[in-house]
């Protein structure tokens, strides 16, 4: 049994606007209680906690603000190095960094080491769960879940599928990667906290066989999650029509091959038709913004407000390396200003709600991770407003607890997030 003791805040749904204060519990003295599997099991005023569980090891924040972990809901992790290459766009970049950076991952050793490292930097940001595509090598998302494993982290990974245009190093052929994928499936699909994702990497890359195979996986383990990249930069759009001229856009060749549904996750999606928004609606499928990398590969800017209106689930990611942060305020920060550009100003509940409930929501896991309530892993996070003299100094004139979670977005980053904590664990 474990108490945390400091200010919780925590959405109990999706606000409405910046006055909605009934979407989120906000307790100025509170704690949270977790027993010793790592469970919540009571939220309120220490006050009235204080008695009842007084043997709990007690980790007591102050006046810090305890919520719940961020969720990545789109990265790369054999991308780790390939962060902050210069000068292209999304087709260049992948040939000139990153299919190169991602042959590597054949290596075990490499593996191994770049898996610690990924993972200690998405929890020392205070995301505490991860949904990542691994390389074409199986290898490499064995190793990514063990590492997961070994923190009790929620992971959501697949290998990458991917058998033409690219380098020889980084593709696989269609029956070798339904034999592998079906093993790692068998060995990590809802083994701890981790699940499978079917993940191939885009149309580009896919032959029609490919697409197949991915068809096959999911109609087999109709449990795992699919994640792919969906309408990011016109070249891409261009390329990846007339590979498919049967397709009417670029959704009709995930619809062909039938990998659209509420498990389904499509990074990017900037330049949607109306066709394409219509059938994300119908299929439930969910559009992953990834703001740092459409800024950093001038991809485009995500239709936020559009989407929501015609009822299109949307997730926040890093995109690491695309992206170019692994801290979800330094994400949430690019997301406002990709919005202001777009003539719409984004609040800061429905950022934290996107990037804790929001993103749980998606996934279709809000009853075990992105709230602080009962039955839910105490995956929490400790931020400290003042963590540098800039914010310090800024938060002197802060009144309300919305202001001071602008204020984090804007300007925090890893040295905000005071404590991370998995299950229980303390991990920061
Ligand atoms: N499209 C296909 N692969 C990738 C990738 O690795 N990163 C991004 N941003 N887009 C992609
Ligand atoms: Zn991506």
């Amino acid at each position: 049994m474990k108490i945390f003791k400091g200010r919780i805040f925590s959405f109990l749904r999706k606000p409405e606007d910046i006055n909605d204060t009934g979407s989120y519990i906000y307790l100025e003295k509170g704690a949270v209680v977790c027993d010793s599997n790592g469970v919540i099991i009571e939220i309120n005023d220490y006050s009235k906690l204080s008695q009842k569980y007084k043997n709990a090891e007690t980790e007591d924040f102050g006046s810090k603000i305890i919520c719940p972990g961020f969720i990545d809901s789109h990265n790369h992790f054999p991308q780790t190095q390939v962060i902050a290459s210069y000068g292209t766009k999304l087709l260049e970049w992948l040939n000139k960094y990153t299919f190169p950076n991602e042959s590597l991952f054949a290596d075990d050793k490499h593996c191994e080491r770049e898996s610690k490292m990924f993972l200690d930097l998405l929890n020392s940001n205070g995301v505490t769960t991860s949904v990542s595509f691994g390389s074409v090598h199986t290898s490499s998302v064995e190793y990514l879940f063990r590492e997961a494993q070994k923190r009790n982290m929620c992971l959501i990974a697949g290998n990458v599928l991917m058998d033409r245009n690219a380098p020889n190093t980084v593709l696989e052929k269609a029956d070798k990667s339904y034999s592998n994928s079906k093993e790692i499936i068998g060995r990590w699909h809802n083994v701890s906290r981790c699940k499978y994702a079917i993940t191939p990497r885009f149309a580009i890359t896919s032959t029609p066989e490919l697409m197949e195979v991915a068809q096959s996986l999911y109609t087999e383990n109709n449990s795992c999650y699919v994640q792919t990249h969906l309408s990011e930069n016109i070249d891409e759009i261009k390329a990846t029509l007339k590979l498919f001229p049967e397709c009417k856009d670029y959704l009709s060749i995930y619809d062909k091959y039938k990998l659209l549904s509420n498990k389904t996750l499509l990074a990017h999606s900037i330049h949607l038709e109306k066709n394409e928004t219509e059938r994300m609606k119908e299929t439930n499928s969910i559009a992953v913004h990834c703001p740092t990398s459409n800024l950093f590969l001038g991809s485009g800017l995500f239709r936020y407000k559009e989407l929501e209106e015609k009822g299109v689930r949307t997730a926040v990611a890093t995109d690491v390396g695309g992206g170019t942060s692994f801290s979800m305020f330094r994400t949430l920060d690019e997301a406002y200003k990709v919005q202001q550009l777009e003539n719409y100003s984004l609040n800061p509940l429905a950022t934290y709600f996107w990037s804790t409930l929001g993103n749980a929501e998606c996934l279709g896991l809000q009853n075990q991770i992105g709230s602080i309530k009962m039955g839910n892993y105490a995956d929490l996070i400790v931020l400290n407003s003042k963590s540098t003299s800039l914010m310090r100094h800024r938060m002197e004139k802060c009144k309300t607890i919305e202001e001071e979670l602008f204020i984090l977005q804007t300007l925090g980053d890893d040295r905000a997030i005071e404590a991370v904590f998995i299950a229980g664990k303390k991990m920061k």
